[in-house]
């Protein structure tokens, strides 16, 4: 059977955009949990101003409490070198660097031109090849914009690209708003995959509109074999209005497993997460498939 990584972004992407402020506690509660289910990455956090994303500001004391689990590794948001330092002292395993197809997302997101995001990302990634910690790079708005509308195949391919030269390991290529279908996540990607490998991609799909999975399938056909995805379906963006949960982690793993995937993923653990979301974190995006 083939296999498909399932990368978990729920601690990040999803607690990111929760309008409470979500005690420490039982974010390393939720991660710990996780860590039992057969990931082998998790992004847990992000080392990003706090003042922009307040609900992330315990990044340290997160990564501080977590129990890590061999063979987990432990991922963190690094949007420049100051977010890079604090997450080295805080024992990231890797960090990931998140840059953007569309200009006026790149600068309500991050505060930049996608140009001048590209240049803060390079000490970034020059640092990380010194500690070598391992450098994943987001580009957003692979299939529309919430400020621009459509954004062209080619302007994710260039971004894809230049971070791929940089030194990134993996591109996640993020559906921010789940505004794409099968056929514009295949027409984009036929453009990228001219630039970088489907081995080194992975899609990102929020599932606003219920698409994701059929994109996560299109993208099979085209070769991608690694796929983020949030448990309990929370995620957003808090700089993307719009942006609602990522795809269902346990959905996706039942899609897969169903469709002859091997992901090695633990749905009877993924349950009992899911349980503890729904019972014990009140977040607004739970969507879940596991628990019943
Ligand atoms: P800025 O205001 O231009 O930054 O923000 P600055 O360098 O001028 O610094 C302003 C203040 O922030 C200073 O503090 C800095 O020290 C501090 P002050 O002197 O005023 O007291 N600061 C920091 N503090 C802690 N850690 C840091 C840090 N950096 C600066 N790393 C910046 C620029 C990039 C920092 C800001 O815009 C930011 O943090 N943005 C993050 C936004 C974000 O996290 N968005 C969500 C994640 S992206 C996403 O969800 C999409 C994704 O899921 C894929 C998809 O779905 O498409 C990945
Ligand atoms: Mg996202």
């Amino acid at each position: 059977m083939s296999h498909v990584r399932i990368y978990e972004v729920g601690p990040r992407d999803g607690l990111q955009n929760e309008k409470a402020i979500i005690p420490s506690g039982k974010k390393i509660a939720l991660i710990d949990l996780l860590s039992k289910a057969g990931f082998e990455k998790i992004e847990a956090t992000s080392f990003v101003s706090p003042k922009w994303v307040p609900q992330l500001a315990d990044a340290e004391a997160v990564m501080a409490g977590i129990a890590r689990v061999p063979g987990v590794a432990y991922a963190a948001l690094t949007p420049n070198l100051k977010g890079f330092e604090r997450a080295l002292a805080s024992g990231a395993d890797e960090v990931a660097i998140f840059g953007s197809a569309s200009e006026t997302f790149s600068q309500k997101n991050i505060n930049c031109s996608i140009a001048e995001s590209l240049e803060r990302f390079k000490p970034v990634l020059e640092a990380a090849a010194k500690a070598a910690i391992p450098v994943r790079g987001y580009v957003s708005c692979v299939a529309g914009c919430p400020y621009e509308g459509d954004i062209a195949p080619a302007a994710v391919r260039e971004v894809a690209a230049r971070l791929l030269e940089a030194g990134c390991y993996e591109i996640s290529l993020g559906d921010t708003i789940g505004k794409g279908t099968p056929d514009t996540i295949a027409a984009m990607l036929d453009d990228v995959l001219t630039a970088v490998p489907a081995e080194m991609l992975a899609g990102h799909y929020h599932d606003t509109n219920n698409r994701a999975l059929d994109n996560v399938r299109a993208s099979l056909d085209l070769g991608l074999r690694t796929f983020d995805s949030a448990v309990g379906g929370l995620g957003g963006c808090p700089y993307a209005p719009g942006a609602k949960g990522n795809v269902s982690t346990s959905g996706l793993a039942k899609m897969l497993a169903e469709e002859g995937w091997q992901t090695g993923l633990d749905l009877e653990r993924l349950a009992v997460v899911e349980t503890y979301l729904s019972t014990r974190i009140a977040v607004t995006t739970y969507r879940g498939e596991a628990a019943s």
